[in-house]
């Protein structure tokens, strides 16, 4: 009898916390991109989210928390209320920053509850438009031949950019100097003006610069070639089959988050990725929706685990770390 007010009390929250996850949502939900706005990870998020917030019935508004390769944002919703209000989008980099990262201030397998996959976008290998190379394998024996004098764009240490660079060199045995913006989208800015050389970056992002002549590009880092981009050889056609990735996309929101809450998103997620508007712009933009059965928790929770196994032995044989 002395613990029933307790016993009650629980019982009450338990039922509340039903509610609330029934009800949800009832206000605007926050979706946390972690590099700048105009970028990549940017324009998937903006499209998935323009959708979802059709089939919740209330607004999911991106907000940009760049830097640090996508781990300042990411770590924002790792500690953010579970109450299905702040998302995080975030691609390959969560799994690659596991091991890039000795103080990471997060853990991306226990800190987060998966709500589903994206996407899998393309990388391509592009260059400042008067750069001296007119293809790969000129690109690759001028970069050998001129290591000093080359710069390399990327969004920090854990941005897709900085992965596909750091394969790209590892793959030439050379160094660049690398320099780090909070996002592909201003560092696209410095390559379409000329300030830096080189960069290894989303279709999502290039593909727009490389038809409007914008910028250079020489390779597609997938196994077989992008319709949208169909004259680009892929970097295994061109001579550096090693230099291989595609960015995975993945929305998460904080550990603690009532699966109620995360069944929804992911529901409202697979809807998005049937829409045709999504559909078409991301087909434009040189990727592809995701099959509806990995835009669930348990396909991306299983991914993350997967993809951070996958990574481990390929950075840590190229010994790249930041704190
Ligand atoms: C971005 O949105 O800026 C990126 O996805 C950057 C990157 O990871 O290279």
């Amino acid at each position: 009898m002395r613990f029933a007010p307790i016993a009650l009390a629980a019982a009450l929250l338990i039922g509340a916390g039903t509610a609330q996850a029934q009800d949800y949502p009832t206000r605007p939900v926050t979706m946390v991109v972690p590099f700048a706005a105009g970028g990549p990870t940017d324009t998937v998020a903006r499209l998935v989210a323009q959708s979802m917030s059709k089939t919740l019935g209330q607004q999911v508004i991106v907000e940009n928390v760049g830097g640090a390769g996508g781990t300042i944002g990411a770590a924002r919703v790792a500690k953010a209320d579970p109450d299905g209000y702040t998302l995080l989008l975030h691609h390959i980099g969560q799994a690659t920053a596991a091991t890039l990262y000795r103080k990471l201030p997060y853990d991306p397998k226990a800190d987060f509850a998966p709500v589903g996959l994206v996407t899998d976008v393309p990388m391509t290998i592009v260059a400042k438009k008067d750069f001296p190379a007119k293809d790969l394998k000129e690109l690759v024996a001028y970069v050998k031949a001129n290591p000093d004098k080359v710069t390399l764009a990327n969004a920090g240490v854990g941005a897709a950019s900085h992965l596909c660079g750091m394969l790209f060199m590892q793959a030439l045995g050379t160094s660049l100097t690398t320099v780090p913006y909070k996002g592909t989208g201003p560092a696209m800015n410095d390559l379409v003006s000329g300030q830096v050389d080189l960069m290894c970056d989303q279709t999502t992002n290039t593909t727009g610069q490389i038809k409007g002549g914008a910028v250079k590009a020489y390779a597609v880092t997938t196994p077989t070639r992008v319709p949208s981009l169909a004259d680009l050889p892929t970097t295994k056609e061109a001579g550096l089959p090693t230099v291989q990735v595609a960015v995975w996309h993945g929305i998460y929101a904080p550990k603690g988050t009532p699966d109620a809450v995360t069944k929804k998103l992911s529901d409202a997620l697979k809807v998005a990725l049937k829409d045709d508007m999504v559909k078409q712009r991301f087909n434009e933009l040189g990727t592809e929706p995701v099959a509806e059965d990995r835009a669930t928790p348990k396909a991306l929770g299983d991914y993350v685990v997967a993809e951070i196994d996958r990574w481990k032995p390929i950075i840590t044989a190229a010994g790249v770390y930041a704190d």
